[in-house]
């Protein structure tokens, strides 16, 4: 439709109506609808009326062409101008194909194949009906205890930057007409990954420095991008829950970053203004968070309860409701809702594209790029003539999805052991559970010591519930549960090699399994095809070559521990360091177990020759690093070579480390690449002071290498 006919549609519209576009519903508010919707978030008896019902403009947790298309079509019986509903819904690692969790995509540095599966997410929620995904979730994350790490791609801004970047286009591609397609909301705008104590929906409260040297960029770039909608955090920012936040989202995203789509309220935030203690009633958290642009309210009618008086008041413009029911009309015009309400939605191809075998080879070949191989002493990969002892709570454990996968479907998920059947003939894999996740079986752990004696080799599967970490799984323990370390204790005293395989939402502390497993995988929660993905690598059909984007603490009282930290006045190790009297634990190393950008893989590649075009850089000038990457070992591998920056001195601390660049590279046993990254006056850019960005001449360190801490160094200088 021609925009102009969106405005005679504005001019139609009754005050009630312009409202009840702002509001939006979960499924089984409406007519038509067969099931409940996806419920994540407090839901109440809400007292709504037929009429508020008719007249919203959105559905939240839908799926299904036949559910939707009922929903759509009842609606539009009732709503007197024949407005479409708007289809959201939470498809954030796969519609009912589900890959890896994000922090495990994060960790293939593969843009390309994050791209392809959202994709393959929109392609899948389009043909069900859906028209907008509330993904690519891009808070930053520092702190392992909160369990919505799991959601993030990890705690490098750029790197995020460049997986919310792959993931809109994924989902959105270039036209939104296209009914293979879904609109893209990135959230939570914004920081709210740093949550204080690692707590859900706790305070968050940072430096405006920090916040954009750090924060904000990877939702500018999911912005930059061409994301369609915003979702607004439950946390607050310089002391006002973003719901309410004119600073953060009218100042920065709409007037400083040029952003005119939809903003749309997290699950009843804007009504938990009142309990952050910033509006006294749903009146003046409607008043706020309308000053704040926030177009739809998702589950709480505050909207719905006051506009009308406060604009019958004057304490607030209809222009204002205006605006937001123009952004919200034109994204329903951008999906071609106004001549296709139904769009994609259509149960006959639903049957072909949902789940289907080329969207599960997809999922496992992402799987078996996002698991890392953090320990290996010559135990993997494994043989088909190998007798092997599959043990744990997660050998055959169908909890391999995340908690992000509510339309996929765990039955269907292929578990551990039913991927290792395809590996070894059954004679060769016995299988015991040994303890539940979280309780000791002793019958379960007599029959898993027996299994383990009879076998050359133990596959342990242990790991966190999928509940245990996502939306309100915050932990204070990040270790494995008591239960599963004394499984591990007991199988230690048989002195059998010993290959763990983690199933988990967040960096755990794994201090007391580095000492006593002989390799360790980190398989995150690897979605539908998790079986198969991982039998590829335990047996070395797929070479491991996942690297961290989230750093492994020692121990939880290291938190927040992460790469690109500050040197600090006193820093540990430098060479006129005191002894005492330095940034450090009494009983621990600064360092974490496992850094960011680490993983190993059943080759070795060595690094040499890093060198610089130029030592000398002026302002309007490249210069370019080059180092050699070598393959020696024995079998081909990938590598993802990285190449980081430090500023060594700014007008502001500057991080030791930051990640500028990576390329992921193949090579044969033996073959030797030559890899370069071009170094650019752009890239030395920072945040000062006075929140002015740009470089400043001086010195700078270069560094290649195969993680954060394994690299190269080569100094320039800016002119
Ligand atoms: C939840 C989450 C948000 C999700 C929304 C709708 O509370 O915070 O990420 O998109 O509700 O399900």
């Amino acid at each position: 439709m021609e925009e102009d006919y969106l405005y005679h549609l504005l001019e139609q519209m009754t005050i009630d109506e312009k409202i009840g576009q702002l509001l939006q519903l979960a499924t089984p508010f409406f007519k038509g609808s067969s099931t409940k919707g996806q419920i994540t978030g407090p839901m109440k008896e809400m007292g709504v009326t037929e009429e508020v019902v008719e007249n919203a403009g959105s559905v939240l947790g839908a799926s299904g062409a036949k559910e939707i298309s009922n929903i759509q079509k009842k609606h539009l019986e009732s709503n007197r101008l024949g407005i479409p509903l708007l289809m959201m819904s939470d498809i954030v690692h796969g519609f009912k194909t589900i890959f890896p969790i994000p922090l495990a995509i994060g960790c293939s540095w593969d843009l390309e194949l994050a791209r392809h599966a959202a994709e393959i997410a929109a392609k899948e929620a389009a043909v069900s009906g859906i028209h907008v995904t509330f993904a690519p979730m891009v808070d930053l994350v520092r702190d392992p205890r909160w369990g919505r790490v799991m959601e993030s791609t990890g705690e490098d801004p750029y790197l995020n930057g460049l997986f919310a970047k792959a993931q809109v286009h994924g989902f959105q591609g270039n036209d939104l007409t296209d009914t293979k397609r879904v609109a893209a909301c990135v959230k939570h705008f914004a920081a709210y990954g740093a949550v204080e104590g690692g707590r859900d929906y706790n305070t968050v409260d940072m430096s405006e420095w920090q916040l954009r040297e750090s924060y904000l960029p990877a939702y500018k770039m999911a912005l930059d991008a061409g994301c369609e909608m915003v979702m607004t955090a439950f946390t607050t920012m310089n002391g006002i829950p973003a719901s309410g936040n004119r600073t953060l989202m009218r100042k920065i995203l709409r007037e400083e970053w040029g952003f005119d789509g939809v903003v749309i309220s997290d699950w009843g935030a804007l009504k938990e203004l009142i309990p952050h203690g910033v509006a006294e009633d749903e009146k003046e958290a409607a008043l706020k968070a309308l000053q704040s642009g926030v177009d739809i309210e998702m589950m709480t009618l505050c909207y719905t309860s006051h506009l009308k008086e406060l604009v019958a008041t004057g304490e607030i413009e209809e222009q204002l409701i205006d605006e937001s029911v123009m952004r919200i009309l034109k994204l329903k015009n951008k999906l071609g809702l106004f001549e296709n309400p139904l769009r994609g939605a259509n149960e006959t191809l639903e049957k072909d594209i949902v789940f289907s075998a080329p969207h599960r080879e997809v999922a496992r070949q992402l799987a078996t790029k996002a698991s890392v191989l953090l320990k290996n002493d010559d135990v993997l990969p494994l043989s088909q003539d190998q007798k092997v002892a599959l043990i744990g709570p997660f050998a055959d454990n169908h909890d391999v999805l995340g908690q992000w996968s509510w339309l996929g479907s765990k039955e269907d998920a292929v578990t551990l052991k039913e991927g290792l059947e395809t590996q070894l003939k059954s004679e060769n894999l016995n299988v015991a559970k040994g303890c539940d996740v979280e309780s000791r079986d002793e019958r379960e752990s007599k029959i898993a010591l027996q299994i383990a004696r009879e076998a050359d080799v133990i596959i342990l599967a242990l790991g966190e519930h999928s509940w245990m970490s996502g939306e309100a799984g915050s932990r204070t323990n990040i270790k494995l549960p008591k239960a599963q370390l004394n499984l591990l204790n007991d199988l230690k005293q048989l002195n059998k090699p010993i290959v763990v395989v983690l199933f988990n939402g967040r960096p755990l502390d794994l201090m007391d399994v580095t000492e006593k497993a002989d390799a360790i995988l980190e398989a995150w929660y690897p979605g539908s095809e998790a079986g198969n993905a991982l039998a590829d690598l335990l047996f070395g059909n797929v070479n491991p070559s996942g690297k961290l984007t989230m750093s492994f603490p020692r121990a939880v009282g290291q938190i927040p521990t992460y790469y690109n930290h500050y040197n600090t006045g006193r820093p540990k190790g430098a060479p006129d360091a005191q002894e005492r009297y330095v940034s450090q634990y009494l009983d621990s190393s600064n360092g974490p177990l496992f850094p960011f950008g680490f993983g190993l893989s059943y080759t070795s590649f060595e690094y040499k020759d890093a060198h610089l075009s130029s030592n000398i850089m002026k302002q309007n000038e490249t210069i370019r690093l080059s180092v050699k990457v070598e393959n020696i070992g024995e079998v081909i591998g990938e590598e993802v070579v990285q190449f980081y920056i430090r500023d060594l001195t700014g007008e502001v601390i500057r991080p030791l480390k930051e990640l500028k660049g990576f390329e992921r590279i193949t090579l044969q046993p033996g073959e030797q690449k030559e890899i370069t990254f071009t170094i650019t006056e752009k890239q030395l850019r920072y945040y000062h002071s006075d929140l002015s960005y740009k470089s400043d001449k001086g010195k700078f360190m270069a560094y290649v290498g195969s993680n954060s801490q394994d690299v190269l160094a080569v100094p320039f200088q800016l002119m």
